[in-house]
């Protein structure tokens, strides 16, 4: 397009004044609070069905906000009550709106065609048929949830078909999607690397350039097709999880031979080609998003009949389940084949650090591995609570929830978890690890004292100077 156009048509656009969110949850919420805070003539209003969860976002106390992130609660105390609403009134939100995000999750389906690898888009599509049922008149609906390629098309024929009952209502559908990653969400919506619109209509695209014009400089703003939106951003999970399973792969080869894989990585992180990021060696990735886009990528993949596309994609997850498993399984090779009985400290349950997100999270499959070989787990985090710790074990159902509260327990101090255990395994890379009293620690535990550093974090030469025997993942044993 060229730029007198856009120009042109920016200038006749009819300015977004009212945006509506469905879906309070770690995207819509910070998002939004971020596009209220810097568009403060457009009143947004983010909606959800969950009514706890929009009674925790309206919450007095910002500690209480339902979504942890370094530098939200400033966001929601700037913007909340002048032009940012949470609400669970979402007929009233979508018919007063005249740009609609869709930010609902889409899960891995569980049944039926697909189980196990697609999308689940069943919220999605309950989305757009209540949107069809409220609007009165025209709506850009923005697609904010990450979602298989060609699912506007899906979203198109629902809204046009349903909608058209509403005297001829016009929809246009747009891809945005949201490449923030928690932990670092409002640095990252602050100062986006790019911000990606997918769509048909030229004048839908710049009513939301406008929007998100207001603080991201316009050469970082990508305009594409919709198709590409939407698969660009598949893609660049795709992408990022394949990094971490390509340094994971190497990790294991490390150990064997004595290399040490943080040196690797910033040897070859050096390449300006390569880049430095991305290259940490883990436990293995978590999170809501690698795994459930990369299966759903191998699905669609799939479905088109592109077996060694699929098959390559897949190997990033087979990667990723290996390296959680090999980690569980040198706790128990290290403390003499068994752990039954034996009480392992976890330091962290997050899937990454400054998040109280925990799905997906290796801590989840490393404890169900352990808990198997009888292993008794005392976990503490800096965030997550112990509600969501048992609700992630029990939702794996691997033993009765009496069996996970029996072999499990949870407490807020470092130093308790750690008291007469014969291990620590730190799962969450959280910058507090580093500055406890180890000497405490080290006095505290049964010896020998045995330290799995599952994030490469903690500084293993002092450690092993003070007594302890220490793991390091990708860190080849003295010697070998
Ligand atoms: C996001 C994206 O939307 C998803 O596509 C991406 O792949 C992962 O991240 P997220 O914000 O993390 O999802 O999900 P979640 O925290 O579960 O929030 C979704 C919210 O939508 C929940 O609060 C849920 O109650 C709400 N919801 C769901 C509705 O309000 N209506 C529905 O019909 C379904
Ligand atoms: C990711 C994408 O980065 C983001 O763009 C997208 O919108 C959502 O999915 P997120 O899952 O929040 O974000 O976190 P991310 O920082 O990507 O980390 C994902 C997982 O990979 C974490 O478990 C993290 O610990 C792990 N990881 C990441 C590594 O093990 N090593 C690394 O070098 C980087």
């Amino acid at each position: 397009m060229s730029v007198y156009l856009t120009e042109y048509l920016y200038k006749m656009n009819k300015k977004i004044t009212k945006i509506c969110c469905i879906g309070a949850g770690y995207v819509g919420g910070p998002t939004m609070a971020v596009i209220a805070q810097k568009c403060p003539e457009i009143q947004v209003t983010v909606v959800d069905i969950n009514e706890k969860r929009i009674a925790a976002w309206n919450d007095k106390d910002l500690n209480k906000l339902p979504v942890y992130e370094p530098g939200l609660d400033k966001v929601v105390e700037e913007a909340r009550g002048r032009n940012l609403f949470f609400s669970t009134e979402v007929d009233r939100a979508i018919d007063e709106a005249e740009m609609i995000f869709i930010s609902v999750n889409t899960p891995t389906k569980t049944y039926g065609k697909g189980k196990g690898m697609a999308a689940d888009l069943k919220y999605i599509e309950l989305c757009a048929r209540q949107i069809a049922r409220v609007a009165k008149d025209d709506k850009i609906v923005v697609e904010k949830s990450t979602l298989p390629v060609r699912t506007a098309q899906a979203l198109k024929s629902i809204l046009h078909n349903t909608g058209s009952t509403n005297g001829g209502v016009k929809f246009e559908i747009l891809s945005n999607p949201e490449f923030l990653a928690e932990g670092t969400a409002i640095q990252d919506l602050h100062a986006p690397d790019r911000v990606l619109i997918g769509g048909e209509s030229a004048e839908a695209i710049e009513a939301l350039v406008a929007v998100y014009a207001h603080w991201v400089p316009k050469e970082n703003i990508l305009t594409t097709n919709l198709w590409s939106s939407e698969l660009s951003k598949l893609t660049a999970n795709a992408f990022l999880a394949q990094r971490v399973s390509s340094i994971n792969a190497l990790s294991e080869l490390c150990e064997k031979t004595g290399a040490d894989v943080n040196e690797v990585a910033r040897a070859i992180g050096t390449d300006s080609r390569i880049g430095p990021k991305f290259l940490k060696a883990s436990v293995g990735f978590g999170g809501s998003c690698f795994q459930k886009d990369i299966l759903n990528l191998v699905y669609i993949a799939k479905s088109y009949g592109l077996h060694e596309v699929a098959d390559y994609w897949e190997q990033v997850i087979l990667m990723n389940d290996h390296q959680k498993r090999r980690f569980a399984d040198n706790i128990v090779t290290t403390l003499y084949n068994t752990v039954s009985g034996k009480k392992i400290a976890f330091f962290g349950w997050a899937f990454k650090k400054d998040t109280n997100d925990t799905r997906e999270s290796a801590a989840i499959y490393v404890a169900d591995y352990l808990l198997n070989e009888q292993a008794e787990i005392v976990v503490y985090d800096p965030k997550v609570t112990e509600e969501q710790i048992y609700a992630d074990l029990d939702y794996l159902n691997t033993r009765s929830e009496e069996e996970n509260r029996r072999l499990v327990t949870v407490v807020n101090d470092p130093y308790q978890a750690a008291d007469n255990a014969h291990a620590i395994a730190v799962l969450t890379e959280w910058d507090e690890f580093k500055t406890y009293d180890w000497d405490k620690i080290y006095n505290d535990m049964l010896r020998p004292s045995f330290v799995f550093d599952g994030r490469a974090v903690l500084d293993s030469e002092k450690l092993e100077g003070k007594g302890f025997e220490v793991y390091t993942i990708g860190v080849g044993a003295k010697g070998v």
